[in-house]
């Protein structure tokens, strides 16, 4: 079945969707982009990634081409125009076009486009098994809280795990854990849940955000402080968590069991946590 995307006011077969080349997009990765999960055709957690994208926008000092009932309209109408029950929405944000010249351009017309890409929940047996994971240094910049199209490096540090047969890369930085080149990152040590802090150089993601508000609600000891290199590698328990991946257990770090080498206890509550909040939102707005 043909892809339906919408590009600049316009819904259209994903084939006939075309951009300038000199769109600051793909000259220079002047833009900034959501990925949306949508469960039964509801999007999750819409209103948080949408002010996240407004973070993104000003951050790079771009006009939000739409106001949030304008962009809840847009998605709605791209989920409508695919089958898929589940699905991820990719929009993206982009400076528009102009003379190649690093310098904003003097009129802004921005790029606005909006992909339903299918959403493949994590297998049974990654989340039975657990995934492994390498580390790497991160080489990122000092804006790793905008979420912008130019990821080069999150590219180049994605692959490195892909290299490794593994399915994340997790990223150090000044002997501290930051993130994962795709993913938030969460350990556990002696049943006690810890986040890094948000700050310039990680993604706020929104999945952190529920799996720390899931902990609160239940009364899972957590605590928010940055994590060493050492206190990575002698975890009991690793997650990383995304829109696309939910909640994962990382079971080998760099060739190393993490903890027993199994998905963790703590691991598993938290994803039962997660599987029943998310069925209860989507139930909740289907009853709207
Ligand atoms: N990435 N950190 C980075 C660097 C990410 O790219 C992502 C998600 C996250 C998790 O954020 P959230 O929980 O809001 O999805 C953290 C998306 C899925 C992507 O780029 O495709």
């Amino acid at each position: 079945m043909t892809t339906i995307v919408y590009l600049n006011g316009v819904f259209l077969p994903q084939e006939e969707a075309q951009i300038s080349v000199m769109d600051r997009g793909f000259l220079f990765g002047d833009g900034v982009y959501e990925v949306i999960p949508v469960y039964d055709q509801q999007p999750f957690r819409l209103h948080e990634h949408l002010a996240r994208l407004q973070s993104s926008l000003d951050g790079i000092r771009l006009v939000n081409p739409h106001r949030v009932d304008e962009w809840e309209n847009l998605i709605a109408q791209v989920i409508a125009r695919t089958a898929w029950k589940d699905q991820g929405v990719y929009l993206q944000v982009t400076r528009g076009t102009g003379p190649r010249d690093h310098a904003f351009p003097a009129q802004v017309k921005p790029t606005v486009f909006i992909l339903p890409m299918a959403l493949t929940p994590p297998s049974a047996e990654a989340v039975e098994k657990g995934v492994n994971a390498i580390t790497a240094t991160d080489t990122r910049w000092s804006r790793c809280d905008l979420k912008v199209t130019s990821l080069l490096p999150n590219v180049m540090l994605r692959q490195l795990s892909v290299d490794a047969d593994c399915a994340e890369t997790l990223l150090l930085r000044d002997g501290e854990l930051i993130e994962g080149s795709v993913s938030s990152v969460f350990i556990v040590v002696a049943g006690v849940l810890r986040a890094v802090p948000k700050s310039n150089l990680m993604l706020p993601g929104i999945t952190y955000d529920v799996v720390l508000e899931l902990a609160r609600a239940a009364a899972i000891e957590h605590e928010i402080r940055p994590v060493s290199e050492t206190e990575l590698r002698h975890a009991d328990e690793i997650w990383i968590t995304s829109s696309t991946k939910e909640v994962l257990a990382v079971t080998r770090l760099d060739g190393n069991d993490v903890g027993s080498g199994r998905p963790g206890p703590l691991f598993r509550r938290m994803h039962a946590l997660y599987q029943t909040y998310k069925h209860s939102v989507m139930r909740r707005k289907a009853e709207a």
